[in-house]
């Protein structure tokens, strides 16, 4: 039995996926969202399952849909939700891959009804959510790996090393923002993998499902040597 599965990397691993935006309630009608397609996050998780891996995907508001059978897929809306599913998966898991585009503020007091078009300015006050993948990373421990990505628009490679180590990250994925191919909504992504040491490895623009095949490489990699 062990012969036909030789090629798979990931057998008996289970990893945490999130993927997606999240939305902040206004109030019962309206939110604070982004465009995330999830798309990323879904390609992944489906790497990760070819490996053979157990996912548990906990991603925001998404139109995308995944029929593996090795994916557990968990819904929510709010970052809030978004960390208490991570916290209850992480301690069970090989792992967590942190692809979700989480709001960083929130509507300090979401409104219980409707808000009224009454006034000529309107502002909304915000607070700071949960760094999510800060949060796993105080959880980590040794046998774990936590991966991270990064979207920079100055000094790419210094700010995500930096999100890398206040993180707690064994790896950050940088999305290159140079490339009309990468980013939200498309199906191509181009990225730079930063790892501890701070060796930079940059890939060619490439589909998303092969981008997330380029990163479970280095995720098993990593995995392996700990
Ligand atoms: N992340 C998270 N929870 C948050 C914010 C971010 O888990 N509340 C994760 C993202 O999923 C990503 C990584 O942290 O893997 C970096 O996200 P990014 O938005 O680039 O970094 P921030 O720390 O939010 O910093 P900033 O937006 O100010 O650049
Ligand atoms: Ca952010």
């Amino acid at each position: 039995v062990a012969f036909f599965n030789a090629k798979k990397k990931l057998l008996n691993k289970h990893f945490l996926v999130t993927a997606g935006p999240t939305y902040e309630k206004i109030d019962p009608v309206r939110f604070i969202g982004n465009y995330s397609s999830g798309k990323m996050g879904f390609a992944l998780s489906e790497a990760l399952a070819d490996e053979g891996a157990k996912v548990t995907l906990v991603c925001g508001p998404v139109s995308l849909q995944t029929t593996h059978k090795n994916i557990v897929r968990v819904d929510v809306e709010s970052a809030l939700q978004m960390k208490v599913a991570c916290e209850q998966v992480f301690p069970n898991a090989d792992g967590a891959i942190m692809c979700a585009a989480v709001a960083d503020y929130r509507p300090k007091h979401p409104a219980d009804q409707k808000i009224k078009r009454t006034r000529d300015d309107m502002s909304i006050e915000l607070e700071a959510t949960d760094d999510i993948a800060a949060t796993l990373g105080k959880l980590k421990t040794d046998r774990q790996i936590l991966v991270g990505f990064a979207l920079e628009t100055q000094d790419e490679l210094a700010n995500a090393a930096a999100k890398m180590k206040k993180k707690n990250l064994d790896f950050i994925v940088l999305n290159s923002l140079q490339d009309k191919g990468a980013g939200f909504g498309v199906d191509t992504n181009k990225i730079t993998i930063l790892s501890d040491g701070n060796k930079a490895e940059e890939f060619e623009l490439k589909k998303k499902s092969e981008v997330a095949c380029d990163i479970v490489e280095k995720l098993a990699a990593v995995l392996a040597g700990k």
